[in-house]
């Protein structure tokens, strides 16, 4: 083919390709269709055309071992969580996943009931107990599963981003007992922004958007036999909780954190009161 035209252009790379069929074949011969059917509709100026390219090529030079601006681009753009969507269509009782995130880095294990708050943040926040059961979807407890949490603190920071928290700061890996039961003291999270100081920032600035996550802590359950689950609570009230930045909230995952006054009860924890609870079961599908 050497006549190639605006018309017969798409086919013949299309043509072009030579991939055993399966995943691959699919993966490429779509990528290819979708964006020249993006091109025809859009018609980018060259110039326009160059500025998306050195949109990219920034997108990945922000990319270090512990930031990770596709993702980010992945999730403002709703696409994390419709592969989440996809990928979880069938959840037979099983607590609902959200996003991952790009602030995970591993936690050491700690004793159930840990503190998690290590930094100042432990004096200025909102005391908090953590609660619940790690089972099957019959209800079933699950011994051994782990329970690998993180969240940013009061001022919605988490501690990669942060120099004045302890180098490993709202992090903690519980492993359940018997009766399935975790359990942790922390502080209430906040709100806080995505990450707007590169490329993604920019798209969200020109989109009229904020860049705004509603308070929420991170949860990681892994047991042998079972799918891992990642998900989030959110916590119910916040301010941002209908407007996600990243489109990862889900009914199921809102929890009130409820006010305890008593001090006796605070005592308990080696908190003051007022303190917070909240209590959730995590029910994990069995793997087939
Ligand atoms: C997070 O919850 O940590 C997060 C998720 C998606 C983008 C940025 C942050
Ligand atoms: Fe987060």
């Amino acid at each position: 083919m050497r006549n190639i035209t605006e018309d017969n252009l798409t086919q013949v790379v299309l043509d072009r390709t030579d991939i055993p069929d399966g995943r691959t074949k699919d993966f490429i011969d779509k990528l290819i269709t979708h964006v020249h059917a993006f091109v025809r509709d859009f018609e980018p100026t060259e110039e326009e055309w160059f500025k998306a390219i050195d949109f990219l090529t920034r997108t990945g030079h922000m990319c270090t071992g512990t930031r990770q601006e596709f993702i980010l681009l992945s999730d403002v753009l709703g696409v994390s969580m419709l592969v989440d969507a996809i990928n979880h269509r069938n959840m037979d009782g099983a607590t609902e996943t959200t996003v991952t995130g790009p602030f995970h880095t591993d936690a050491p294990p700690m004793e159930m009931g840990a503190m998690i708050a290590t930094g100042p943040e432990a004096e200025r926040g909102e005391p908090s107990v953590v609660r619940g059961r790690i089972t099957d979807i019959d209800g079933n407890p699950i011994k051994g599963a782990t329970v690998d949490v993180w969240q940013s603190d009061d001022i919605g920071y988490y501690d990669t981003q942060d120099v004045n928290q302890p180098e490993i700061n709202l992090r903690g890996l519980f492993t359940t007992g018997e009766d399935g039961e975790y359990w942790f003291r922390t502080i209430k999270p906040l709100y806080y922004p995505v990450p707007t100081d590169g490329p993604v920032g920019e798209l969200l600035k020109a989109a009229g958007r904020h860049p705004m996550r509603p308070a929420h802590i991170h949860f990681w359950i892994k047991a042998d036999g079972h799918e891992q689950l990642i998900t989030h609570i959110f916590v119910e009230g916040d301010e941002y909780i209908e407007s996600d930045a990243v489109f990862g909230v889900k009914d199921s995952l809102v929890m009130d954190f409820i006010p305890n006054d008593s001090q006796e009860e605070a005592a308990k924890y080696d908190f003051e009161a007022p303190f917070y609870e909240v209590e959730y079961n995590f029910a994990l599908k069995k793997t087939e």
